[in-house]
Formats: structure tokens, sequence, C-alpha cells
């Protein structure tokens, strides 16, 4: 099974949609939570976290340096040898010493189209722009804001949604599904590129006739 680390700041829904999954949904056989990880030990999520028996582990990130926490956050989760990590409303940008242990492991799922909305405030930027609707984004994190490699996107309804809350509720059941969902490829697609590799070497040591 795929260890995942599951980041987050505040609430946690992304979270429990994920751990939910791999407890008794579409993640079950493919994944299990290694780590949920909070910058804010107090964050709602954590406790949430606990309350469903997953690992938790947080380390304060206020005051501190960006390089330096991103650092020692690396070296934390690395402790837990995650083979994804999972950012479920981790509101920092992370800085390259936390990206290169993880390159091309971290996923990020925002409530944009991110070709059109970077960085915070994504249901605002909808509501506010009386959009008929917006696209949920599940994509890998590089370097930039809201820049990497897209993995799945899903179109959120938003006619006749009359507040932001109601903007919200639509967006936030599309993440829950979607979260699980491309995780789930992303996990599959790994597994079928290792049997291609696998079959690739017992073809190049099989003995010519
Ligand atoms: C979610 O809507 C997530 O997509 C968003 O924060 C919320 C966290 O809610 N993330 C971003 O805006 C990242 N730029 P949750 O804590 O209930 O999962």
């Amino acid at each position: 099974k795929a260890r995942l680390a599951i980041l987050l700041s505040g609430r946690g829904s992304n979270m429990l949609a994920v751990a939910r999954a791999t407890q008794t949904g579409i993640l079950r056989d493919l994944a299990e939570v290694a780590v949920v990880f909070s910058n804010r030990p107090d964050a709602p999520g954590l406790a949430a976290a606990g309350a469903l028996g997953c690992p938790t582990a947080a380390l304060p990130s206020q005051g501190r340096p960006r390089a330096a926490f991103d650092a020692e956050a690396a070296a934390l989760l690395q402790q837990y040898r995650p083979d994804f990590v999972v950012l479920a409303g981790y509101m920092r940008i992370l800085s390259p010493a936390f990206i290169q242990p993880f390159a091309g492991r971290i996923v990020n799922i925002h409530p944009a189209d991110t070709h059109q909305h970077q960085g915070l405030h994504a249901y605002e930027w909808a509501f506010d722009n009386h959009l008929p609707e917006t696209k949920i984004t599940v994509h890998l994190v590089d370097e930039g804001l809201d820049t990497g490699p897209v993995l799945a996107q899903q179109t959120v309804d938003l006619r006749g949604a009359g507040t932001l809350a109601e903007v919200e509720r639509r967006g936030l059941a599309v993440e829950h599904e979607l979260y699980a969902q491309a995780l789930a490829d992303l996990i599959r697609s790994g597994h079928r590129a290792e049997k291609e590799r696998h079959a690739e070497r017992s073809r190049s040591i099989s003995p010519a006739d």
C-alpha cells in the first residue's frame, strides 16, 4: 500500500475524505495514512485525524523562517517514509527545502482551475465574479504557486448558488470525491509503471533462444 502523509492547517475536511477512503472507500486496497501533519498544533483537522485513529504530528511554523521550518518539517515527515505527500488545506507556500526530498510525489487540491486562479480565496473569487461554474483541480506540486501538472479536474455547477457558503458547500462535495479518486488513479498508474519495468527487466534477462 502507498503510504500517505496528509498535511493540513485547518478544518481538515479533505483529510477526512481521503483518510476515510483508505479505511472503507476507494483507497482501501491502495493506500494507508502514515501520518497527518500540521504546522498548527491547534488545527481542528489534527484532532479529527486522531479521532479517526490516524497517527498525527505537529510542528508550529509561527515565527519561524520558512526555509528552516520547511527543512525541519521535511525531516520529520521522512521518518514516516511517505510515498506521497498529500496537501489538504495546508496553507503554506513550500520552499525548495521541503519540495526536494519529495519531488514529484507532492499532491495538492485547489478549489479552482489552477490556470485561472492561484493562491488563497478561490471560492470568494468565483462567488464575487458570479462565475456560472468553477473547476476543482488536483495537481502535482512544483516550486511555483499552483503551477504543477494537473492530475484531475472536475467542474462544479454554481448556477443559482446565492451565497458564498453555498458555493463552498457545492465545491467541497466535489473536492472530497475528486481527491480520493485522483489519488487512486495516481497510485494505480505508479503500480502499472512498476509492473511494466518489471516485465521489461525479466524480458531482458531471459536467455535468448
Ligand atoms: C479546501 O477548499 C482546499 O481546496 C483549500 O482549502 C480548503 C481546506 O479545507 N485549499 C486551498 O485553497 C489551497 N490553495 P479543509 O481543511 O476542510 O480540507
